[in-house]
């Protein structure tokens, strides 16, 4: 019996119709639109959106970083940043102005507040000679400073109570320091003025203390004369 012929050759072999598949698949496509379903164009990325986006994002992070840094450096500069009075200090002369017999300074750390060229002063009675001070002979040391304060010019104040002065300005010291209750700036009588704690980054200007009289009476101690700072 006659075997039937089939209706066309592929049908035989799968192999041709896949073949054609395949070369219609890589075929590239050219020519108009028909009636396939249109893919949808992606969108437009806006860069500069995102990237505007994404710097807004670290500004919070920017801004700690940047407080964090501004405490790290007032720390520093509340503690260790701080000019150191010269040795030899430099006077301007001033006409004399009263301070105190030397019998108000009795006992070390006594302290008197005076006036020289219209600058507030206080001399102080210190337990060892201070670089400006005066040497009255009489194992007695007096060193005096300008009052105003080298921040913002504030009034500072001769202030013996050290607990109060470790509590109430952040500053431990063994000694009475000068005070300025404005910003809690604290100076070192002993160091020659030394700014230690606070904003104040300048010494106190010293002022010069001169003995009139015989150390048989009760002298006079008279300023007459001003730290040049400048
Ligand atoms: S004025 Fe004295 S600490 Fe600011």
């Amino acid at each position: 019996m006659d075997r039937e012929a089939p209706a066309h050759p592929a049908s035989v072999d799968g192999s041709a119709a896949h073949e054609e598949a395949a070369a219609a698949a890589e075929r590239p496509t050219t020519g108009t639109p028909t009636d396939e379903p249109s893919t949808p164009a992606p969108q437009a990325v806006d860069h500069g959106r995102r990237a505007l986006s994404t710097w807004l994002w670290r500004l919070p992070v920017l801004a700690a970083a940047g407080g964090a840094a501004y405490g790290v450096w007032q720390a520093y500069a509340i503690h260790f940043a701080k000019d150191a009075p010269a040795p030899n200090p430099v006077f301007d002369p001033v006409t004399d102005a009263e301070v105190a017999p030397l019998s108000a300074f009795s006992e070390v750390w006594d302290g008197v507040d005076f006036m020289a060229a219209g600058v507030p002063c206080v001399a102080v009675r210190v337990p060892a000679p201070v670089p400006g001070g005066l040497d009255v002979g009489v194992a007695v040391q007096l060193v005096a400073f300008s009052r105003v304060c080298t921040h913002l010019s504030c009034i500072v104040e001769l202030n013996r109570d050290v607990e109060a002065v470790a509590f109430a300005f952040n500053h431990r010291s063994d000694r009475p320091s000068l005070t300025c209750a404005c910003h809690f700036s604290v100076f070192d009588p002993l160091r020659a003025g030394r700014a230690v704690s606070g904003p104040a980054v300048r010494p106190l200007p010293r002022a010069r203390l001169r003995l009139q009289g015989d150390l048989g009476g009760d002298p006079r101690i008279v300023c007459d004369g001003l730290e040049r700072t400048s």
